[in-house]
């Protein structure tokens, strides 16, 4: 399934020859678009037959209905009316998506009877629909897999007619998701893209092409980061053959003085662990140890694409870590830009090591309001949380709760984390100021507390994001190996809270 998927909102539609798809509340069924979709009111008969009560995600799919001019009818339930969110319209919109088929065009009736429905919704569910339509197929040669046999393949785009008496204001709210479809997307193709394609220029380059949305873009080469004094990034770059970059997004939509709220992603293209060199099984997911970069890419491709009326920074540190006779050692001692001494006693915990510079000079030169920073830092996180709840750790309790709040909100989900001086102190060094690791306990909170080194007062949370940016369980919205984590969450957290 990997139609493009052309939609626009209309007060009021036929139901065409092709599929319709009608939703209904649980309870007594009472489906929308009943008097063109079902005339004949056929799908009562039908959900008696299969068992069908309206639940959330619950689907009734019907073929040649009688007295319909559709040829394929589509129930999708809704569930309970007084527990329906934002976040539910979303989910039946990916419900809907799967359940295209081989459809050539849709009309979809979104006037729930007993439910007031609204634009947000109406553009909420768009945006699902687009979301789970995503499919990465960029090196299947026969697309889909079906090229050899008979089956009909899905057709290329799909017209979609979306019915609501919101149908302006559904326009309106979409022309948002739409922006935010693009960065979860953006974010998606980056994690599954190969790290031999998508190398630290690579990224480097696709994040540069924001530009086109109005995003200033300057990208530091290795030397000037070697000028600025950046050795705990440098460090881990040397092993390997393709350059480091820093990429440095700037999107400017607030008022001329505001301070910019900044968001700073890990961009390890690849980590091989270095010298300390992982184990072979399962090593090919380190491809998607960028999954941070790519959140700070998507994102400020949302906020840009919507224009926000904020000031934002984002922050990419591009590495490669590999092994190599120009590699960097265990017990090798790096001096990062703040000038903070670090004992590499494991080349594996590389991350933090990126992340240390680059919140380092996010805060000395840009002074931001708040440092948020994504990464996939640490399996300890997948231990503590699965792939359910991202790890949050912060110095500030009123962006914590903001956060939280956002990630309620678009169910991309967080947990509080401890910080504290015990976990501090577990990252002391014989050697040097301090130590990349603190060994395997409370290995998510150590790293964390290394972060913290090189915060200052920043305002700051770091988002544990190892369990639920790559290898993602398949949901409603999203069948991809890359999940997208993190854009709809900060831009989320961006829009009810610094756009004023
Ligand atoms: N990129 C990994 C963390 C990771 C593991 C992300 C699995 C996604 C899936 C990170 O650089 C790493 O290797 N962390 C080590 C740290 C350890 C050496 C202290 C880890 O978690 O094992
Ligand atoms: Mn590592
Ligand atoms: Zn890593």
């Amino acid at each position: 399934m990997a139609s493009d998927l052309d939609i626009s909102f209309a007060k009021s539609a036929k139901a065409t020859d092709g599929l319709a798809i009608v939703l209904t509340l649980s309870g007594d069924l009472a489906f929308s678009g009943a008097e063109t979709a079902d005339p004949k009111g056929v799908l009562a008969r039908a959900a008696k037959t299969a068992g069908f009560s309206g639940k959330a995600q619950g689907v009734l799919d019907l073929l040649a209905p009688e007295g319909s001019p559709a040829a394929r009818l589509v129930a999708i339930g809704l569930g309970k009316a007084s527990a329906i969110t934002n976040h539910d319209w979303l989910t039946a919109g990916g419900v809907a998506a799967s359940k295209l088929g081989k459809a050539e065009k849709a009309t979809i009736f979104l006037d729930v009877p007993g439910l007031d429905g609204t634009g947000q919704a109406a553009a909420d569910f768009a945006l699902g629909m687009l979301l789970r339509a995503y499919a990465f197929e960029r090196y299947k040669s026969k697309k889909n897999g079906k090229d050899d046999s008979d089956e009909p393949k899905p057709p290329k785009s799909v017209k979609m007619t979306i019915v609501t008496a919101d149908a302006a204001d559904a326009k309106k709210a979409f022309a948002d998701c739409e922006a935010i479809a693009g960065g979860v997307i953006l974010a998606r193709d980056l994690v599954n893209e190969p790290a031999n394609i998508l190398g630290p220029v690579e990224f480097a380059a696709r994040a540069a092409a924001l530009d086109k949305l109005g995003v200033e873009v300057e990208i530091l080469t290795e030397k000037e980061m070697g000028k600025l004094g950046m050795g705990a990034l440098l460090g881990v770059a040397q092993g390997s053959v393709r350059p480091p970059r820093l990429a440095i997004l700037k999107w400017n939509g607030g008022k001329a003085k505001e301070k910019p709220v900044a968001f700073i992603g890990k961009g390890v293209v690849f980590d091989t662990g270095g010298i300390s060199i992982k184990p072979a099984a399962g090593m090919e997911d380190m491809k998607g140890d960028m999954g941070g970069a790519a959140a700070v890419t998507g994102l400020m491709h949302a906020l840009a694409a919507r224009k926000a009326k904020v000031n934002a920074i984002g922050i990419l540190g591009l590495v490669e870590n590999m092994p190599d006779g120009n590699a960097q050692r265990p017990g090798d001692i790096v001096t990062s830009m703040s000038g903070q001494t670090i004992e590499i006693v494991n080349t594996d915990a590389e991350g933090r090591l990126v992340l240390g510079d680059a919140l380092w000079y996010c805060q000395d030169r840009f002074k931001p309001r708040f440092m948020i920073n994504l990464a996939t830092l640490t399996g300890a996180i997948m231990v503590a949380l699965g792939s359910d709840h991202a790890g949050l750790f912060s110095n500030n309790d009123e962006l914590a709760g903001q956060l939280l709040a956002a990630g309620e909100a678009t169910q991309e989900k967080l947990w509080r984390m401890p910080l504290g001086k015990a976990y501090d102190k577990m990252i002391d060094s014989r050697f040097a100021d301090m130590k990349n690791t603190g060994g395997r306990y409370g290995g998510a909170c150590t790293a964390a507390q290394f972060l913290q080194r090189f915060v200052n007062d920043t305002p700051w949370a770091h988002l544990d994001i190892a369990g639920t940016a790559m290898d993602s369980p398949k949901t409603e919205i999203s069948q991809s190996w890359a999940s997208g984590f993190g854009v709809r969450l900060l831009d989320r957290l961006v829009r009810d809270n610094f756009e004023k």
